[in-house]
């Protein structure tokens, strides 16, 4: 299949990176985005996201002329969504962007095109834009390819995941689901599995619940050794020895935009089936309370102890070790609460990773950990692997920073 030219609707984390790979392969991308300040970026050869060699694959696709960006769709032969999916409150999907972004492109629609969602997506999402599209353009019915394609990239490697990666790949029919295999095959050297949409999509949500579940595991134990006087992780690299046992590590929650997220696109319309993987959410954001919690004790105890208030070091705030990212991180989350009630300067937030930030006034390593009579580790950065802290300091390690052999 030579696909003439394609529409990405979305040019974000996922969305600008492909548009780039695509372009590169010598196919026309008409990138779009509601943003006009991304749009003039990218039209400028320039990026608005940090990631490695993305600078140079958009310089290349725009400079050739197979990169174009602009704020509406035009006529293509393929489209694709790769819009934002947040949840709304009560954990509820939120598919209105890509609502949204089909409803730019109906119009422009024509027998033979291919529509592809990207986004990730609760089950039924792709049907449901079919009927959507259909229900406008009822001439158009199963004339059009519709497809799901779930992205599983890793930031910061996303360009060579994109090729490299695996893809599932789910049409609504089997012709739908050959015709995205062609289309990806032009620039994915990963293996194209096929499959029907609802599966495709319920393939992206069970790889990040199968994660969720485990560290919940991780984070039960956590909770049962704390109570039981057991170190959780030695208890774990012992339990590994195991051949066929493999136990995630405990943390201080879970976070980040996929994994703390896309679970609850399961619970919301499967409640009573997905009990584990609803439970796996509860421990996860319970996790994230009871540090916060393990630190206002603390606090207190010091206090009795010392007839004065104690100061505590907040070690990390993003949503995984050596990122700068605090999307839905669990850190941030108990650092707000233990600020709630310190005083600024009795409270020392560290995060190795950020220069500086609107509303955490951050300290260097050294500084917070020296005036600190508390030190909280609550993200494994590499800066806080080697610290020796002074042995009349409290320190609680809920990364495990301090007792993992990294
Ligand atoms: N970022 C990741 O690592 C990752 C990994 C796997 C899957 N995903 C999924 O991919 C999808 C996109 O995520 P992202 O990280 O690229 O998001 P993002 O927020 O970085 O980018 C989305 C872009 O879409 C634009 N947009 C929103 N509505 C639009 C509309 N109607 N028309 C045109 N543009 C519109 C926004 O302005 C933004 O620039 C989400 O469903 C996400 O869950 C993301």
């Amino acid at each position: 299949m030579n696909n003439e030219s394609v529409v990405m609707i979305g040019l974000g984390y996922i969305g600008l990176p492909t548009a780039a790979l695509i372009a590169n392969n010598g196919i026309h991308v008409h990138g779009v985005d509601i943003n006009p300040e991304v749009v003039e970026i990218i039209n400028a050869g320039k990026i608005h996201i940090v990631e490695p060699s993305l600078d140079e694959a958009v310089a290349t696709a725009v400079s050739k002329g197979f990169l174009k960006a602009a704020t509406t769709p035009i006529v293509a032969d393929a489209y694709l969504i790769v819009v934002p999916t947040p949840f709304k409150a009560k954990n509820e999907p939120d598919i209105s962007f890509v609502e949204a972004a089909t409803k730019a492109i109906i119009p422009l629609l024509k027998e033979g095109d291919l529509y592809i969602i990207e986004s990730t997506s609760p089950i039924g999402t792709t049907e449901k834009m079919m009927r959507f599209i259909y229900s406008e353009r009822p001439e158009l019915r199963d004339k059009l390819y519709i497809a799901y394609c779930p992205e599983r990239v890793l930031p910061g490697n996303v360009m060579h995941e994109l090729v490299y990666n695996d893809r599932v790949i789910g049409g609504v029919d089997d012709l739908s689901t050959q015709k995205a295999i062609a289309f990806y095959s032009q620039f994915v050297k990963g293996e194209l599995h096929q499959t029907n949409a609802r599966t495709a999509e319920m393939c992206k949500l069970t790889e990040n619940s199968s994660r969720d579940v485990q560290i919940a595991f991780a984070n039960e134990l956590s909770l049962i050794c704390d109570k039981a006087d057991i170190n959780v992780w030695e208890l774990i690299r012992l339990a590994n020895k195991h051949p066929r046992v493999n136990i995630l590590q405990p943390g201080c929650g879970v976070g980040g935009h996929c994994i703390a997220v896309d679970p609850y696109f399961i619970v919301a319309d499967y409640p009573l089936e997905s009990q584990i993987i609803g439970k796996a959410r509860e421990i996860n954001n319970y996790k994230s309370f009871w540090c916060a919690e393990k630190v206002k004790s603390a606090k207190l105890e010091f206090q009795l102890k010392h007839g004065r208030k104690a100061s505590v070091a907040i070690m990390g705030l993003a949503f995984k070790p050596n990122i700068d990212d605090l999307r839905e991180s669990p850190a941030k989350y108990i650092a707000q609460r233990i600020l709630q009630d310190s005083h600024d300067d009795s409270c020392f937030i560290v995060e190795p990773n950020i220069q500086d930030h609107k509303v955490f006034k951050l300290t260097p390593v050294d500084e917070a950990v020296d005036k600190a009579d508390i030190v909280v580790f609550l993200v494994a950065h590499n800066e806080f692997k080697k610290l020796n802290i002074d042995e009349s300091k409290i320190v609680l390690d809920f990364c495990g920073v301090l007792n993992l052999n990294n």
